[in-house]
């Protein structure tokens, strides 16, 4: 067995001495050292030899390893710079000074971040996350959230029916009954996700466009906490204290129902072009869950309370970067996107 080693080790010197070039240098790794070479297949021998022959092979063929690993390299260095001279001097051009190929990383899509960035803040208040179907099917969509069939609240979401019966879901609500039915009360929840509308699009209005919907259920649940919860989602997400009003809002699933104000951060409240010199930005509906919702969802509402609250992503995004189209969200047109890069 030794024998078998020194033979190879001076056939594998011979052999790296006279190699011409890098490619051949790297061919005859692989027939040594590679997977299935000469010297790893001596190996498998191992296994079959009685303790002290073992030792001392495995101990030559290790040190035989190394030395050729250190005869392949210096051989390669050897040629691969003798491939650079040579190219160079056989007059082709070759600018070892040209920059070389740069590859693009691409980035997080402002909508991304702005939802990473949400669920990021209630998870660590110790909400889940959880998802419904884009095609919802009308029941989730409207009847269990207290806007039955010809009610006129329907008109202010004009969507896009499927053959089936189905419709594109008109905003994140439905997954409020869905994730009720699934996990009862108390429940904390958000779910982010792809609203539709048959919208005219102009600059504040799109067909498609993201929602992150939040519920919390548990006995004793009142205004109070939500109040506690939406100044901290808003105070992080603009990394300052915000101030914020509730004025009354109608919406079916929820009684009361709000609309949650934050004090303009262009002009303190002054008044300025962007909150339209009120002093107040309209940023996100709430309210307390209608008890009809609640039971629609499995749930007894002599029992629990909770508050629910749908706030437009798409819209935050465009607050938080400054983007005055809407449109310029769906273009996929790289150089704007680009320039929000948060990988
Ligand atoms: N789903 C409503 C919409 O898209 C927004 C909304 C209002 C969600 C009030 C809520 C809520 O959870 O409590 O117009």
């Amino acid at each position: 067995m030794i024998e078998k080693i020194s033979m190879l080790r001076a056939a594998a010197l011979d052999k790296i001495k006279q190699a011409a070039s890098s490619g051949e240098v790297e061919e005859l790794r692989v027939r040594l050292l590679g997977k299935k070479g000469e010297l790893t297949e001596m190996l498998k021998d191992l296994k079959n030899m009685a303790i002290e022959e073992r030792k001392q092979f495995g101990q030559e063929a290790n040190e035989l390893k190394n030395e050729l690993t250190g005869f392949l390299e210096a051989k390669f260095s050897e040629l691969s710079a003798n491939d650079v001279k040579k190219s160079l001097s056989s007059g082709s051009s070759f600018d070892i000074s040209l920059p070389g190929t740069q590859f693009k990383l691409g980035s997080l899509h402002p909508v991304t971040i702005v939802q990473k960035e949400i669920e990021r803040i209630f998870t660590g208040m110790g909400f889940n996350i959880v998802d419904g179907p884009e095609a919802e099917e009308e029941f989730y969509n409207f009847e269990a959230l207290n806007i039955p069939k010809h009610h006129p609240a329907r008109d202010m979401q004009d969507t896009y029916w499927l053959e089936n019966g189905s419709l594109l879901r008109t905003h994140t609500s439905p997954c409020q009954v869905r994730a009720m039915q699934k996990y009862g009360a108390p429940l904390k929840v958000i779910a982010p996700g792809r609203c539709f509308r048959n919208e005219s699009t102009d600059a504040s209005h799109e067909n498609t466009f993201f929602q992150l919907e939040g519920m919390m259920i548990d006995k004793n649940v009142s205004i109070a906490n939500l109040i506690y919860v939406m100044k901290l989602l808003l105070s992080e997400v603009f990394n300052r204290d915000v101030k914020i009003r509730l004025r009354p809002g109608f919406f079916p699933f929820v009684e009361p129902g709000f609309e949650l104000d934050l004090n303009c951060m262009i002009c303190g409240g002054k008044g300025c072009p962007t909150c339209k010199h009120s002093g107040w930005i309209e940023l996100l509906p709430c309210g307390m869950v209608h008890p009809n919702v609640l039971r629609y969802g499995g749930i007894d509402p002599e029992e629990y309370t909770g508050f629910a609250f749908g706030l437009g992503l798409t819209r935050l995004a465009m607050m938080k970067y400054g983007i005055s189209d809407i449109r310029v969200l769906n273009s996929g047109d790289l150089r704007a996107m680009e320039q929000f890069s948060v990988r």
